[in-house]
């Protein structure tokens, strides 16, 4: 590819309807500078409007990226801080432009740990960009796909009082998820070399393409986008079935 070939940004055939995002590799890529861990966090949360914009731009409804998961707690006290202060400096900030270009932000995942501004900032800015009509960008915030199952059988339950879980089916249960108003997600990708899920969406990725790669999130560029949206494209989605019923 010569420096003028832009062909990557085109847009690929298949396009997903909803993108999972495992943005993991901060750290290192902070560590490899030797700087703090927190540079990287810093760097990886401005890589996310770029994303976002592409997405938008290639006609896809919905992004997921996991910026804090129920384990996350367990880091040392001055990463998880500098993460929340991270987090309310880009709902007050970042969500702004993005609502100006008409993205949705919701916010899933246990919030009642946040501390009762960023929960109010959180409900503030879904109620700000409720009625954007472009991307819908989800944010995972103590977030964890075990948790999400277990709360939506329990508010199920608490919503048929008296009915045994035995009547339960997969789609009696799907309202209660926390990401009940997308779809399930097609592609996930996992930055920073490990190819494993962390306990993110188990229930909505159980079809999902998983697109793994080693640049760490900081240096997940555009381009690195593209490349994971066309390996995407490549891929024959069977759906348990075979390819001549999936046409059909
Ligand atoms: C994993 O990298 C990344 C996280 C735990 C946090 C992800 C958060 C951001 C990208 C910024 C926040 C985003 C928003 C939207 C506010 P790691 O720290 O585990 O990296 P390592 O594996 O190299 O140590």
């Amino acid at each position: 590819m010569n420096a003028s070939d832009s062909s990557w940004l085109a847009e690929p055939a298949a396009v997903p309807a909803h993108v999972a995002v495992i943005m993991d590799g901060n750290g290192r890529w902070a560590k490899q500078r030797g700087l703090p861990r927190t540079f990287g966090h810093t760097s990886g949360a401005r890589q996310v409007r770029a994303m976002v914009e592409h997405c938008q731009q290639c006609g896809i409804g919905y992004i997921t990226i996991f910026a804090f998961s129920s384990e996350n707690w367990k880091r040392p006290d001055d990463e998880v801080s500098s993460l929340m202060a991270l987090f309310v400096l880009y709902l007050e900030k970042e969500v702004g432009a993005m609502s100006a270009r008409g993205v949705r932000l919701k916010v899933v995942g246990d919030l009642t740990r946040f501390d009762a501004r960023l929960q109010r900032l959180i409900r503030e800015t879904e109620e700000k960009t409720a009625g954007n009509s472009g991307i819908t960008l989800t944010v995972a915030a103590n977030y964890g796909g075990r948790w999400d199952m277990l709360q939506a059988v329990r508010l199920w339950q608490a919503a048929h009082p008296g009915e045994s879980v035995q009547a339960l089916g997969e789609e009696d249960l799907a309202p209660f998820l926390s990401m009940a108003y997308a779809p399930d997600p097609d592609l996930l990708i996992r930055t920073g070399g490990e190819s494993r899920v962390s306990n993110f969406l188990l229930w909505q990725i159980a079809y999902a393409e998983m697109f793994f790669t080693d640049v760490l999130w900081p240096d997940f560029s555009v381009k690195e986008l593209a490349h994971a949206l066309s390996w995407y494209a490549s891929k024959d989605r069977r759906f348990g079935a075979v390819s001549e019923r999936v046409a059909t």
